[in-house]
């Protein structure tokens, strides 16, 4: 947990309730929930659209084509799975794989919701147009927001493409997704580093002041 805790979330009896949610008719077609991957006690979040069918058998996020694309460009900067949180708007898998309807986003707001006030996370990377329209909070396309970073909830938001359309192929104003990723993931990384730099000299700082004993 990054910023310093606010009324305490169970997020333990909130995964619980997910687990078994039927808030919207993504219910219906399920085979799982997918809560999240890796460590939802990291100082870094991304946020994907929703589980596809890899991701709706085995219960984690990104863990098809797309997730091992983020392992790629996670690993390049020295960060894995285990050192980052990964959740997605929509626990359960859109039949298949269309975009998530505005009913289904409002349905699962709680539980992303939940993910945020428990992690309270440095760093917030949208992945795509939808992870980024629910931190913004209005319509706008990821091709207009990536490039920009903003403040959310006390973490730096950086948009950036869904390692879907890198897949895809294509680039914009002359550079691929895949690099455009790429160099927002790197962005991602160095706001984080910072942040972790300021809180240890402010613990260090704390402790040669004597205010934890
Ligand atoms: N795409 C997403 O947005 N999320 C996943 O978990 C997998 C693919």
């Amino acid at each position: 947990m990054a910023q310093s805790p606010g009324p305490p979330v169970d997020i333990d009896l909130i995964r619980t309730q997910a687990l078994s949610c039927t808030r919207c008719r993504l219910s219906e077609s399920r085979t799982q929930v997918v809560w999240a991957g890796g460590n939802l006690d990291s100082d870094v979040l991304f946020i994907g659209e929703g589980p596809g069918f890899h991701e709706d058998r085995l219960g984690e996020a990104f863990v098809g084509a797309s997730g091992q694309l983020l392992d790629r460009l996670l690993a390049e900067v020295e960060l894995d799975r285990s050192s980052v949180g990964i959740v997605n708007v929509v626990k359960c898998r859109p039949p298949g794989n269309r975009n998530p309807l505005p009913d289904e986003i409002e349905a699962c707001r709680p539980y992303l919701e939940a993910q945020l006030d428990h992690m309270r996370p440095d760093v917030i990377v949208t992945l795509g147009n939808f992870a980024t329209q629910f931190v913004i909070g209005r319509p706008i396309g990821i091709t207009k927001a990536r490039g920009a970073t903003f403040g959310f909830r006390g973490a730096t938001v950086v948009p950036t493409f869904h390692p879907a359309a890198a897949l895809r192929g294509g680039s914009d104003g002359g550079v691929s997704r895949l690099d455009a990723i790429r160099h927002d993931i790197g962005r991602a990384r160095a706001i984080v580093d910072e942040a972790r730099r300021s809180r240890s000299a402010s613990s260090t700082e704390a402790e040669q002041l004597g205010l934890f004993s």
